[in-house]
């Protein structure tokens, strides 16, 4: 007799759901996505004709009235939080795409309304789940970095503007590149800080060449008016133990790189950058140094993070990127665009 697969139900089936979540739940030999919901049915039948599914929705609350244990959103950013509060009600844990929601408040409403449904709520960072954010990781831990006083934050592009109106228009992403990938070096550095609690934040965020018609883009042409987010953003964070913090992020910019991800981190003991997990210190008065992973390796960051939150259902364990450390990352990143607009320094209480 065939037990039962953990039902997966699937809201949004676009870019990344076909190009990863689909792929990385089918990995998965006891788990079976049950239905797909998107709002464009070409969508909804493509993502389904992928997980080999035949039940598609136009509405996720239908979607949520099947038998689900639990629900993947891969929706432009604003639809997070009212699809994940709807999963959360009708009883389904939920992983949720980059970013879990785009204010302190949201991820709060749903951090809270998950604890108390003893519901896993996971925020998919897949970025923690690479070979080097790992080696980073498991150094830190055993002690190497020491006292961890300075961080640099890129996620830095030369021209890699998004162009589908859900990145682009502040009512559906909710923000730019900040919200988009400074997200992802912000998270792993924070991770790899151990999260320590950010208290005041000063940022600044500008469109400097998405509203003209000079930066050539690799990704083809985009909507200037659609365009309401910024295309370039920095920020300075203060942490209650004393450490500090730089962000940098732009879809676009000068640079030589195509892009540059970046989480650099200044410890009392030795130093670590990610993604290259490189790292420097001193050994017996002597200054050294080392890369910790071989470049090479094969890796499937999306379908780990896929597995650990599987794991983290039916074994009952925490999540594996819980909300208590999203909302700090969140309360950056909203506060950069506080600060922006209100041309002064913000202070946070998360
Ligand atoms: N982790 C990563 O590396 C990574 C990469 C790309 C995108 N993302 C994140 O994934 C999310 C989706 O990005 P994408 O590139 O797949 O975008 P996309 O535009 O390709 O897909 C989004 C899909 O959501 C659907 N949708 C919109 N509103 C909906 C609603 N109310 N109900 C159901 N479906 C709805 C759209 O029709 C579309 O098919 C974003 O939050 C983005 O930040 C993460």
């Amino acid at each position: 007799m065939q037990s039962r697969k953990f039902r997966i139900g699937l809201i949004g089936g676009g870019g990344i759901a076909q190009a990863v979540h689909i792929p990385g739940w089918k990995n998965l030999p006891d788990v079976e996505i049950v239905g797909v919901a998107d709002v464009s049915e070409p969508t909804a039948k493509k993502a389904a004709e992928l997980a080999g599914v035949a039940q598609i929705f136009s509405d996720y609350r239908d979607l949520l009235k099947l038998d689900l244990d639990a629900v993947d959103i891969c929706t432009p950013n604003r639809v997070h939080t009212p699809a994940a509060l709807a999963a959360l009600e009708a009883g389904k844990h939920v992983i949720c795409e980059k970013p879990l929601a785009v204010s302190t408040a949201e991820v709060r409403e749903l951090g809270q309304l998950a604890d108390r449904k003893k519901l896993k709520l996971m925020t998919a960072q897949h970025q923690r789940f690479t070979h080097g954010a790992k080696a980073a990781k498991a150094w830190v831990d055993g002690g190497n970095l020491g006292e961890a006083y300075h961080a640099r934050v890129r996620a830095m592009r030369r021209a890699w503007l998004p162009t589908s109106p859900g990145f682009i228009d502040a009512t559906l992403a909710g923000g730019g590149p900040c919200m988009d990938i400074g997200v992802h070096a912000l998270d792993l550095c924070l991770w790899l800080m151990d999260f320590p609690k950010p208290v005041r934040v000063s940022g600044s965020a500008k469109t400097v060449f998405a509203k003209g018609h000079d930066m050539p883009n690799m990704w083809g042409e985009w909507d200037r008016k659609r365009y309401t987010v910024e295309d370039f953003a920095s920020g300075y964070v203060h942490f209650e133990n004393g450490a500090t913090l730089m962000l940098e992020a732009a879809w676009m910019c000068h640079q030589t790189e195509n892009e540059e991800l970046l989480a650099q981190i200044f410890g009392k003991k030795g130093g670590i950058k990610w993604p290259t997990a490189e790292f420097a210190t001193v050994v017996n008065g002597v200054h050294s140094q080392g890369s910790l992973t071989h470049p090479t390796h094969v890796e499937h960051p999306h379908w780990n993070e896929l597995a650990a939150f599987y794991d983290c259902v039916v074994n009952n364990k925490p999540s594996p990127v819980p909300w208590t450390e999203t909302i700090k990352v969140i309360g950056i990143l909203e506060a950069i665009y506080t600060s922006s607009q209100e041309g002064k320094e913000i202070a946070l209480k998360l």
